[in-house]
């Protein structure tokens, strides 16, 4: 039995010498030491063995896994400072390699649209105003002579929230909002850009969400020839002073007389060509002279006030600035697309 026990250790050690891999070092493990291992075989047959030899070969038998697990330890060990030696050769950092550029962003499009319009109206004197974008049916509809049951609530359908609550579909109630909180006197002279909303399917020109700018004028006085000033001023700073402007009559309740202000196709310089469909002219927004009844409701007396409005798009005319062919460009931010407006 010594002798037996001997042998399991030369070969046992021999062994754990020769792996090459923590894999096989394993495998020792359980072989030799484990619960149906050769010396634990041997230790079950002890019974068998005279007083005298039992605890000498126990000993033995101790003393022989306890040099195999030491042996299996110290090689484990070393398989490891070896492994790891090797990791920190073979990822060394190469501190003279070039570093990754970082991406620069910019604003997106539409943001540089927006201010592109602020400027050009701040500079004609015109003050930024906000409005919620969730909004009472009064001043969406009611305070824009849009009383309830008005057929003409169905060109804009709208995301209800409650029976009087609605996200807004254009940003004209912030006109209501504003003369509202002035005192039926003052002049106002704002524009305010915005959010809006409407059930629309999206498609190449419709977007559920969208901006607007709306713009307002009131004061003693204030004639068509106005607005048609301050547009073709916008127009010419907008899109080149060689655009000519055209009002065609419209029809919007909250103001009357109503236009839709075209500007001359850049494409074909007012020939006709595809972009303008063949008439030379393209639609850009929609205009007035504020409607007496919006007027008083918000507590200006029409016989003495007079205003104008408008309302457009910022996406139209980036669009048609920038020929952009699809709306919802604007919303998806694939980042090939908004990097293109990147100003450097
Ligand atoms: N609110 C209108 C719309 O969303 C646009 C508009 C037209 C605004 C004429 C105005 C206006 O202020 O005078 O379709």
């Amino acid at each position: 039995m010594k002798e037996r026990l001997l042998e399991l250790k030369e070969e046992a050690l021999r062994k754990v010498e020769e792996a090459e891999d923590t894999k096989s070092l394993q495998d020792i493990r359980v072989s030799y030491l484990g619960k149906k291992g050769p010396i634990t075989e041997m230790l079950r047959g002890m019974g068998k063995l005279s007083a005298e030899e039992r605890p000498v070969i126990g000993q033995l038998a101790n003393d022989v896994r306890e040099e195999i697990a030491n042996a299996l330890d110290a090689k484990m060990k070393k398989l490891e400072d070896i492994a790891l030696e090797r990791r920190m050769a073979e990822e060394t950092i190469d501190v003279t390699l070039p570093g990754r550029p970082v991406e620069v962003g910019g604003p997106h499009l539409l943001t540089s649209i927006l201010e592109e319009i602020e400027d050009l109206f701040i500079g004609m004197g015109f003050e930024i105003k906000e409005g919620p974008e969730v909004e009472t049916d009064y001043y969406n509809f009611e305070a824009l002579n849009l009383p309830k049951g008005h057929p003409a609530r169905d060109m804009q359908d709208s995301f209800y929230i409650t029976e009087e609550l609605l996200l807004r579909t254009h940003t004209s109630p912030v006109q209501a909002r504003t003369m509202g909180a002035k005192d039926g006197s003052e002049p106002v002279k704002m524009i305010c850009p915005g959010k809006v909303y409407r059930r629309d399917t999206d498609d190449a020109t419709h977007s559920h969400q969208f901006t607007q700018v709306e713009g307002l004028l009131v004061d003693e006085n204030v004639r068509m020839s106005d607005l048609k000033g301050v547009l073709n001023k916008f127009a010419k700073q907008m899109f080149g002073s060689d655009r000519e402007i055209r009002l065609r009559p419209s029809f919007f309740p909250f103001t009357e007389p109503s236009v839709e202000m075209d500007i001359s196709c850049k494409m074909c310089n007012g020939a006709g060509c595809s972009v303008c469909k063949g008439t030379g002219w393209i639609e850009i927004l929609g205009a007035g002279m504020v409607h007496p009844n919006v007027l008083r409701m918000a507590g200006y007396d029409p016989e003495t006030y007079s205003g104008f409005a408008f309302g457009m798009g910022p996406e139209r005319i980036a669009m048609l600035k920038y020929g952009i062919d699809d709306i919802r460009h604007f919303y998806t931010n694939d980042i090939r697309f908004l990097k293109q407006y990147h100003k450097v």
